[in-house]
């Protein structure tokens, strides 16, 4: 699948093997995210779409293999090189809730307040400028508690990108939102992509929208890495590839293929 190949890689995981106790969740496993590009990591439960991104963000290490961010191998980095990586990064886990005692204004500029020397004024304008960037207006006082689960979600994606980081790493962004708020929140990740030239790595459960934002998709199956464009994936034959996708995620991808991807 050679268009992956020919774009430059920002991230970039190379025969990576690693295992918990007996069993192994990839025994070879190579992958590359294009840089200011949409890579959606798809693949059943358990495949190990987290880990990917908890190995891309230095805090899983393989037990042998490169993960290659942004040029450096944090699979090799002491922890405070992995520091110095970790900047460079946002993150949107599904866990990393906000917290619950803080208003939006004081959850989004927390990294600014721990990590420059900013003052209040300058921290309140960056957190504005991001706010904007999701479509929030008017919540900095608003307690997380007081919020609809696809505007968390949007404060969430704000505070993971107040830093200007180059890869925006988000697990399962989708779950539990409804589907304005799924359209909404892949709207934001193209915007993200196109107007700031973010590298987006996204994982996913979503069929329909994983097909229609991303400009790549990584399918983990058995411990191995597919890559391609929709189109790709619904014309490459690979038995693997067809039952993951289905009739109906074929069929959506075929016509994505044909309207023309972006
Ligand atoms: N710290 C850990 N210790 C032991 N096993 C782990 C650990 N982290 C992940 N695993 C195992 O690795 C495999 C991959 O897990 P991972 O969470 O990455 O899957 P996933 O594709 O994200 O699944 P889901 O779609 O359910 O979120 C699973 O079998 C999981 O039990
Ligand atoms: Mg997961």
């Amino acid at each position: 699948m050679a268009n992956v190949d020919s774009r430059e890689a920002h991230v970039e995981i190379d025969s990576v093997r690693l295992g918990f106790g007996e069993r192994d969740v990839f025994e070879d496993l190579s992958c590359r995210f294009a840089r200011a590009r949409i890579t959606v990591l798809m693949g059943g439960s358990g495949t190990g779409k987290s880990t990917v991104l908890r190995m891309i963000a230095g805090l899983q290490r393989p037990d042998s293999g490169r993960v290659v961010v942004a040029g450096e191998d944090v699979a090799a980095l002491s922890e405070r090189g992995l520091q110095r990586v970790r900047r460079r990064l946002g993150m949107l886990f599904q866990d990393g809730a906000l917290l619950d005692s803080m208003t939006v204004l004081e959850n989004v500029g927390l990294p600014l307040r721990e990590h420059t020397k900013l003052g209040e004024a300058e921290i309140r304008d960056a957190v504005h400028e991001r706010l904007a960037a999701v479509g929030l207006h008017d919540v900095d006082e608003l307690l997380p508690g007081e919020l609809s689960g696809g505007m968390l979600r949007r404060v969430a994606l704000a505070r993971a990108i107040i830093m200007d980081p180059e890869i925006v790493l988000c697990d399962e962004p989708f779950s539990g939102l409804d589907p304005p708020n799924v359209e909404r929140i892949e709207a934001l990740f193209r915007e993200l992509c196109h107007d700031r030239g973010l590298t987006l790595i996204v994982t996913s459960h979503h069929m329909a929208s994983s097909l229609r934002m991303s400009d790549q998709i990584v399918l983990l199956q058995h411990g191995r890495a597919v890559l391609g464009d929709p189109g790709e994936l619904a014309t490459s034959g690979d038995a693997d590839i067809t039952d993951f996708l289905g009739a109906d995620g074929a069929a959506l991808a075929r016509q994505i293929a044909r309207e023309g991807h972006r």
